[in-house]
């Protein structure tokens, strides 16, 4: 258990996992190349789910890679100890995961074609999501409660920060044609055809049968069977409560937990940090 987080130029970070010197670098110094394929999201917004899902696109949906290999080694988290060290060994196409803010990520992008998938998903839900991941796991400040995890989530003062920062920053590179945004819930209202999207955007065909299996193992169900992708192999120190990423898969589980006066509160606060932006480009109401 861990009282507090790391900070790094302003943004705090989970204490696990990271260290001060490896974000440094790894937002400073980390050469992004032409071929990578880089997936960014603000914490709990479907990251794995997405990550699955790349793989199984590039492995032309064959699962012999995600049952074998834990789903951080196959795609590393730039910011993370090991992840940093992966990348740095490894040949290209690299397929790369981070949850950096749009400030602190890598300069190189800008003059690489690199492609960037940026999930987003219904903040509420985000909120709801992280509760149970930072209750559960071992890897940053613990809430006592939804309210108090309401505060800091509101506040900022959670893992990566403003979530409406890092939406409103990332949103700004939406019109490049190497970046693609993507939501939560068009996924899970169309999988099929946002897999399609997905596959289209990095130049990769699927025939029907192996965009059939891309869509059967990154399901929810098979998911969370999987113990490569579902997170239940990592230690201890991780987490000591048989945590699975594959929580409860759902849009709208904040109408579960938060109240009438959170939720009003929360559109409040959303309406002043997201004004200038089209409404039509979020799925969520
Ligand atoms: P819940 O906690 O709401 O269930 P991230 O990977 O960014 O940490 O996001 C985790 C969230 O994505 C969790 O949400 C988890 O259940 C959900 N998720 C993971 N795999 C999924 C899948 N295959 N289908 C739908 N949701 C998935």
């Amino acid at each position: 258990m861990t009282d507090d987080y790391l900070w790094f130029e302003g943004s705090p970070f989970p204490v696990w996992g990271s260290s001060y010197e490896v974000i440094k670098e790894a937002c400073a110094q980390f050469v992004i190349k032409d071929e990578d394929i880089v997936m960014v999201s603000f914490p709990k917004s479907g990251t794995h789910w997405l990550v699955e899902i790349l793989c199984l696109i590039h492995s032309k949906g064959d699962t012999k890679w995600i049952r074998s290999v834990p789903i951080w080694e196959r795609v590393p988290w730039l910011e993370s100890d090991d992840g940093y060290n992966l990348l740095n060994d490894r040949e290209g196409p690299r397929l790369l995961a981070t949850h950096l803010p749009f400030h602190l990520f890598p300069k190189s992008f800008f003059t690489s074609k690199a492609k960037v998938i940026y999930i987003m998903r219904n903040p509420k839900d985000i909120l709801v999501s992280g509760y149970y991941f930072y209750t559960m796991t071992n890897i940053s400040k613990k809430p006592e409660s939804v309210e108090q995890y309401f505060q800091w989530f509101i506040q900022g003062n959670v893992p990566y920060g403003s979530w409406f920062e890092h939406i409103r920053g990332w949103m700004s590179m939406r019109d490049r044609e190497n970046v693609l945004l993507l939501s939560y819930e068009e996924l899970q209202k169309d999988p099929r055809s946002t897999i399609e999207k997905i596959s289209q955007f990095l130049g990769k065909k699927l025939n029907p049968e192996e965009l059939d299996s891309v869509l059967k193992n990154s399901s929810f169900q098979v998911m969370k069977q999987n113990k490569m992708s579902n997170l239940e192999i990592l230690p201890e120190e991780f987490s000591s409560s048989h945590f699975k990423i594959t929580r409860k898969g759902i849009s709208g589980d904040w109408k579960n937990h938060l109240t009438v006066a959170q939720a009003e509160a929360f559109d409040k606060v959303y309406q002043e940090k997201m004004a200038g932006f089209p409404k039509e480009l979020f799925p969520w109401e």
